[in-house]
């Protein structure tokens, strides 16, 4: 088929993407936006309209992957009125159950797992040809290029680039490896070139993605450190900011540290998932780092990159957690002041290790540590928030604040949210912005001048 047949067929269709879970699946989901969008179709908000619907999936946790089944099954009526409807389910899910997904929803056409993003408008085809139900779940498969990212209208100024696929660590907690399979960096200069030509079309902050950026390279030959990584992104002209998640404190480094400092385009926001602050629980979860060693490392980046935000994630409740772990864990959270923190309550994930281990919580004690848990470090973040009035802060104007007119939106180095005053003209650049108040967890900017 010709590249200008396959660009009509779609021409006139519409397709509806639900993500759940992770940046690396937003990514994804981008990534197939702009596949179907070069076939000519629209995206749609409407699922009833659309002649394409696709979840991409997230197993990390029981909840997203109930929703999920909760969502396909209502879809079934729908499927009904509308026979040539195709029903797709990508993503983690799709990984880990394959055939088992059509079993139990016969209705679904195409299964596609996390290797085979950049096929899906070609098994979009088949089954439009008659062929069903499509299941496609290599172990392995070219990672699509995140220039193709590029290609969906939201990603214009900003976009996800990822650096490395899989994961090796093993958290006992974690299904990642499982699902996602060993870590596969990408090499450097295949990244520079999708830097270079994602900022040659107008992106000016990319968000560099990996389970554990801070081992990237370790798989490569050649021996090209993040560190490094980051040193040649910081040349690419055109390009204001580079950020990067998700970091592993075990593997975190000082040269990292003083790459943050040293690198202008490299912003001040770093997450390191703790997940525990009691250390007996670090190692059940196999982290390879104690609470203090993980306190020190927040220290040392303090010292040396000052005012930098610092984010995490917590789980609740991961078998054998007692009273006190808890308080170990609340009282870390005390000590390193976090500026933000995603707190989750454990769910057990089958194939882990930490599936068999003994000492689960009960529910109601986890529903109450966590509550307490994200109350308190909601007020830490509120407060560190409310320090930033007074400053200035360069901000990168992203959009149209829509619920504040004549104003625009945009990010601080620190991945804070700010709105001030603007027009469009500055949409792309960046701008020093005196914040005034804080409200509803935005920064509220009284004047903004050009940087
Ligand atoms: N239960 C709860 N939270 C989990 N995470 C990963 N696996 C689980 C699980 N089984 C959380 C971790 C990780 C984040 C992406 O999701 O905190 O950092
Ligand atoms: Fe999962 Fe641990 Fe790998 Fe993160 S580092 S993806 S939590 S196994």
């Amino acid at each position: 088929m010709s590249h200008l047949s396959r660009q009509r067929d779609g021409a006139g269709k519409s397709v509806h993407i639900t993500t759940f879970g992770c940046q690396m699946n937003q990514h994804d989901s981008g990534i197939v936006a702009g596949l179907f969008k070069k076939s000519g179709y629209l995206t749609t908000d409407d699922i009833e309209d659309a002649d394409v619907i696709l979840f991409n999936t997230c197993c990390v946790r029981a909840h997203a992957e109930q929703r999920l089944y909760s969502r396909v099954s209502q879809l079934k009526p729908l499927k009904i009125r509308k026979p040539h409807l195709i029903i797709g389910v990508g993503g983690c899910v799709a990984q880990r159950e394959k055939a088992a997904l059509t079993d139990r929803f016969p209705f679904i056409d195409v299964v596609f797992g996390t290797n085979a993003v950049a096929d899906v408008i070609s098994l979009v085809e088949r089954v439009e040809q008659g062929e069903r139900p499509i299941i496609h779940v290599p172990e392995e498969g070219s990672a699509p290029s995140s220039e193709l990212a590029a290609t969906s209208d939201r990603l214009r100024i900003h976009a996800w680039v990822s650096v490395m696929r899989g994961c090796d660590n093993y958290c006992s907690y974690c299904v990642v490896p499982y699902v996602r399979g060993p870590q596969r960096s990408k090499p450097p200069d295949e990244i520079l070139g999708n830097v270079r030509s994602l900022a040659s079309k107008g992106v000016v902050e990319v968000t560099l993605l990996g389970q554990n950026v801070n081992s990237y390279g370790q798989d490569l030959d050649g021996g090209v450190s993040f560190s490094r990584l980051l040193e040649i992104l910081n040349d690419v002209s055109g390009l204001l900011r580079v950020r990067f998640t998700t970091s592993h404190p075990k593997d975190i480094s000082k040269e990292l540290m003083e790459a943050m400092r040293d690198l202008p385009k490299v912003c001040e926001h770093l997450h390191l998932p703790v997940q525990s602050g009691s250390s007996r629980i670090l190692e059940r979860m196999n982290r390879a780092y104690t609470a203090d060693e993980y306190v020190r490392k927040v220290d040392m980046l303090r010292e040396i990159v000052p005012g930098i935000s610092v984010t995490t994630d917590i789980i609740i409740g991961f078998p054998g957690e007692s009273d006190d772990d808890f308080e170990q864990t609340r009282s870390l959270v005390e000590r390193v002041q976090f500026d933000g923190a995603y707190i989750f309550k454990y769910s057990s994930r089958p194939g882990t290790a930490a599936e068999h281990f003994e000492g689960k919580v009960d529910e109601m004690i986890i529903a109450k540590r966590h509550k307490a848990l994200l109350e308190f470090q909601k007020s830490i973040s509120i407060r560190r928030l409310e320090a930033l009035a007074g400053s200035d802060q360069c901000v990168l104007a992203e959009e149209y604040d829509t619920t504040r007119e004549g104003r625009l939106t945009g990010r601080t180095r620190g991945h804070r949210v700010a709105s001030f005053p603007g027009d469009g003209s500055q949409i792309g650049k960046e701008v020093s912005v005196h914040i005034a108040r804080v409200s509803r967890w935005t920064l509220v900017g009284k004047g903004a001048e050009a940087l």
